[in-house]
């Protein structure tokens, strides 16, 4: 273990509980939908003048709210999003990390909404889709870091095996969206320069939930559990709690076979992680620290990247001791079981890396020397089949690889597979990661991509076949 930080932040329990309230009401509203398998929502996208982080701003919401209304779901259900879009420009939805079709009404993100225009989402959610922490947000190539920025997003939890474990069940549960904005005195976004679109917009308003440094009460000797989706752009998180050593439950595509112990937790965007953090110190408030993170630039022109924003710890949240558990309760030692997958009948190889593009359309980004092209079918898999998909970032930043519809086990050090369901992967600079996948189920057109939304837009993403 490392040695923790020094509690430095400590403060009377004077801050406001209403980003906890807001929280809580994202995760108990849901859960009150009926037994009648069905889910339906009524969801307008618009630009709209919304409170973030204290102030005001115009930002593009779903319902008119930053993030977007949670959507609670079970394995088995059938989820109906009324959608219309008013938002003055083209938009779509994406459901990341679901295992459904990427085909019809669900998961097609090739479908665009034109303004002024409405779809209606409707899918059925596998009975053996494992339980999760999920989300919603905007797929329309050249348009997805933008929209995303000013603030598209929102949560959709999965319950699962994961949420029927007493000592799960014990915790208090936060929903926390991490959104970063760039914001002028007056609450409009401001575009990023070409630079900064290059090694991926960040804002310096960060917020968790809408809300700015918001305070969440644990109870001494209990537990909380949170459940954190990076819906920024661009940002990397390395989290840690003060004195506190945080327990993963949960990643991208659901629950890890068993608790995991750790002082710090990277994540990148579109992943996500379900933390459990016990009231074991002496009773006081603790900061939930973002630490500084350096993802490379691109090393063109002497531009040192995002150098200069990795530099400063920032605070994200409090967590503040309140009250006291009736029981003491300790983790089980196992969660959920993971199977592993078998060997890959076939292994393919996807170079991430950068072109001149055109004149006018100036830097693109690749994967295997080709900028992403609608038309284009970039790879074939057989349905069903196991391929193991090396990705190879030759690139002096960064890149957080994506894939659309089937989730993976990264391959570790030792050649075998990590028992945890991903969707979303770190390739960091100069380095070359391998992940395995069972392409199940779903036949159709999907999307891999650098979920570093404006490596997304500027062509670093592929389109695959699920070929039946
Ligand atoms: Cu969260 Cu294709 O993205
Ligand atoms: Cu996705
Ligand atoms: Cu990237």
């Amino acid at each position: 273990m490392t040695p923790l930080l020094s509690r430095r932040g400590f403060v009377a329990l004077s801050g406001s509980f209403h980003a906890v309230a807001f929280a809580t009401r994202a995760i108990a509203a849901a859960s009150n939908k009926g037994q009648s398998g069905l889910v339906t929502l009524s969801l307008e996208a618009s630009e709209s003048s919304t409170l973030i982080g204290g102030q005001q701003a115009l930002l593009q919401t779903f319902n008119g709210i930053v993030p977007g209304p949670a959507l609670h779901a079970r394995p088995g259900d059938t989820v109906q999003i009324d959608f219309h879009n008013s938002l003055g420009e083209p938009t779509n939805l994406h459901f990341h990390g679901l295992h459904i079709p990427p085909t019809g009404a669900a998961d097609n993100s090739f479908r665009i909404v034109p303004d002024g225009e409405s779809f209606a989402y409707d899918f059925t959610l596998p009975h053996s889709h494992s339980g999760g922490t999920f989300w919603i947000h905007p797929h329309v190539h050249q348009s997805a870091a933008r929209q995303v920025s000013r603030g598209l997003a929102m949560p959709l939890i999965i319950h699962g095996e994961l949420d029927e474990i007493p000592e799960i069940q014990s915790a208090q549960d936060f929903l926390l969206v991490l959104q970063d904005f760039n914001l002028s005195p007056d609450g409009l976004p401001i575009e990023p320069s070409n630079m900064e679109r290059m090694t991926g917009r960040e804002g310096s308003l960060i917020t968790v939930s809408g809300q700015l440094n918001p305070t969440i009460p644990i109870p001494q000797d209990g537990w909380v559990r949170l459940r954190l989706i990076n819906a920024s752009s661009s940002r990397f998180y390395r989290l840690q709690m003060e004195e506190h050593t945080l327990y993963k439950i949960a990643s991208d595509g659901g629950a890890l076979p068993q608790p995991q112990a750790m002082d710090e937790l990277l994540l990148v965007p579109g992943e996500r992680a379900e933390l459990m953090i016990q009231g074991s110190r002496p009773p006081g408030a603790y900061r939930l620290l973002n630490l500084p993170y350096d993802r490379g630039g691109t090393g063109m022109m002497g531009a040192r990247g995002n150098g200069s924003a990795a530099a400063a710890s920032s605070t994200l949240l409090r967590l503040a001791y309140d009250g006291k558990a009736s029981q003491l309760v300790s983790l089980p030692s196992r969660l959920v079981s993971i199977d592993l997958l078998p060997p890959p009948s076939r292994i393919r190889t996807f170079t991430l890396g950068q072109g001149m593009g055109s004149m006018q359309r100036g830097m693109s980004f690749t994967i295997n020397g080709r900028s992403f092209d609608h038309r284009r079918i970039d790879t074939q898999v057989k349905l069903n089949d196991i391929e193991d998909w090396d990705f190879v970032n030759l690139m002096s930043m960064d890149h957080p690889m994506h894939i659309h519809t089937n989730p993976f086990q990264v391959i570790g050090p030792d050649g075998a597979p990590i028992p945890e369901w991903k969707d979303v992967v770190l390739v960091p600079a100069r380095s070359r990661v391998r992940v395995r996948s069972a392409f199940r189920d779903f036949a159709g057109l999907a999307m891999y991509h650098c979920h570093i939304l404006d490596h997304e837009d500027m062509g670093m993403m592929g389109i695959v076949q699920f070929k039946d």
